[in-house]
């Protein structure tokens, strides 16, 4: 059998630079049962004395996620954290007007701390500058940091907590770019407020960082001029600029969607660059870097009828609920691979969203919690991709997409920890063939331990665990590596299934 071929070549010396491991972050947002019935469920079988859900818990560790950003996403734009701290019992419900949901206040910014801290997940958390701005973003770090003495680090302590909580990433809003954003701003506006209120946020704390809202997409008409606008007034303050970005499979375009991660990679240059031009202008040596911190498959335009059609709801609604198949999986994995070549300048990204909205983990109300395809590669990559990214060098035959152009069919990432040697190679073949690839790995001897696959599958979601299992049982599988991959000494030859995705790892030393 003949197949489509290709080549890889990766040098231990040619490196892209650090993996930072908040890159395997993730994201709780007030948002349908991503908190109710989604982390925290009193009452559950497997709950813990403060309420929160053994089982995800686990699933979330076992998920390797490093971070998660909370508390909104679309929410934090209306929401009042002084709401949801305090005695529970005094604690009032309010309209959310993101979601249309009542948000009865009973997790907050203490349960959510506390909690992320016992698990071991870092916080990243967002403050409101949608309805609100300067005074109360200050606040609130100062509630999370402050020490003793002060009006709201005060009132932490009197809620029961003493130790400041420490958060160091924090962001300046969210998606304020977006007309569908509760206080939505034109870039001049938000860029002021931002400027006015991380300036005084760091005067609470100077050892926190500050993400500042890019745009909520590359398809944005202000994309570009927004994200130059928002840095003239911040740039010297803030660390990181925020990316979001959704992708889905439109009018059964199968070849531009298995393409998404060159849409990802083009718009990570384009906010770079955008960012290196005004750094240029200002003759600055500082480097903005990303915060990519809301990415996913999400059937945005072809299944979520959008906030302003949903009804007034109560009671954690089912609000986007996504069900992932094989193929899906193979674009996250291939999206993951995507950050990991942007390394050098994407320290942070989370994953929208962790559990039952648009995510990898899903739960039942009182029922069991499962895990769905996307969450494979996710738990692959987080676990295998150790040390340096490796600047991979590909020769793929390409295809042509209509959304995005010529793209190449076969993409790699590689990681190598130098102390180590650990080694792991990422593989999409986005093609309809098999295609065989041979992976120069120019003065490195290595040995290989463990490969798995996803295989994208045509099979249309349905709901609950039982589809997640069997689709997880026919498409992802342990990689023969006596049968499938022949490694000699100077290259290793695979071949990859159609539209699939492949981590090999093992260890690499200098020859
Ligand atoms: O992740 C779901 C929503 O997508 C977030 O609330 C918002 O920031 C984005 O538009």
């Amino acid at each position: 059998m003949t197949h489509t071929r290709a080549r890889v070549a990766l040098h231990p010396d040619f490196r892209v630079g650090p993996v930072d491991r908040r890159l395997f972050g993730s994201f709780v947002e007030h948002l349908g049962r991503a908190v109710y019935t989604g982390i925290y469920e009193p009452g559950h079988t497997t709950a813990d004395e403060h309420g929160f859900r053994r089982d995800v818990a686990d699933l979330a560790r076992e998920l390797g996620v490093t971070m998660l950003r909370y508390p909104g996403g679309n929410f934090v734009s209306n929401y009042r954290w002084e709401d949801g701290v305090g005695p529970v019992a005094d604690r009032k419900p309010f309209l959310d007007l993101a979601w249309r949901t009542v948000e009865p206040n009973l997790v907050g910014t203490d349960e959510f701390l506390q909690w992320a801290e016992r698990e071991g997940f870092e916080p990243m958390m967002a403050v409101n500058l949608g309805t609100r701005g300067v005074e109360a973003a200050a606040a609130l770090v100062e509630y999370c940091n402050g020490e003793a003495g002060t009006r709201w680090a005060d009132l932490r302590i009197a809620n029961g907590r003493a130790e400041p909580y420490g958060v160091r990433l924090w962001c300046l809003g969210n998606e304020m770019d977006g007309p569908w954003q509760i206080g939505h701003k034109d870039a001049h506006e938000y860029g002021r407020l931002a400027a006015e209120a991380g300036k005084a946020m760091k005067l609470v704390d100077p050892s926190i960082s500050l993400v500042v809202c890019g745009s909520s997409s590359m398809q944005m008409d202000t994309f570009g001029e927004w994200e130059q606008t928002v840095l003239t007034y911040t740039y010297d303050l803030v660390d990181h600029i925020s990316m979001h970005a959704y992708y889905e499979e439109l009018d059964g375009d199968r070849a531009s969607f298995l393409a998404s991660g060159t849409a990802m990679d083009r718009f990570i240059d384009r906010v770079a660059a955008s960012a290196d031009a005004v750094g240029a202008r200002r003759r600055s040596d500082k480097t903005i870097t990303i915060s990519f911190d809301e990415w996913n498959v999400w059937y945005l335009e072809s299944r979520f009828p959008g906030e302003t059609n949903l009804p007034v709801q109560r009671d954690a609604p089912r609000i986007i609920e996504d069900v992932y198949s094989a193929l899906d999986a193979v674009v996250v994995g291939d999206l993951l691979a995507t950050l990991l070549n942007h390394a050098d300048r994407v320290p942070v990204a989370a994953l929208a969203q962790l559990v039952n909205v648009i995510a990898p983990i899903m739960t039942e109300p009182g029922g069991e919690a499962w895990r769905q395809p996307t969450f494979h590669p996710f738990a692959t990559t987080a676990r295998l991709a150790r040390g340096e990214a490796l600047d991979v060098r590909v020769d793929s035959p390409t295809t042509t997409t209509t959304r995005h152009g010529d793209v190449p069919l076969l993409t790699a990432a590689a990681t190598h920890d130098p102390e180590t040697g650990a080694l792991a190679l990422f593989l999409t073949n986005r093609s309809a063939e098999a295609v065989e690839v041979d992976v120069e790995h120019l003065g490195l001897g290595v040995e290989l331990a463990e490969g798995w696959r996803m295989v994208a599958d045509h099979e249309a979601a349905v709901e609950g665990p039982a589809h997640a299992r069997r689709v997880v049982d026919a498409c992802w599988s342990a990689v023969d590596l006596a049968a499938d991959v022949a490694t000699g000494a100077r290259a290793t030859t695979v071949t990859l299934a159609p539209e699939s995705w492949t981590a090999l790892a093992g260890t690499a030393r200098r020859a």
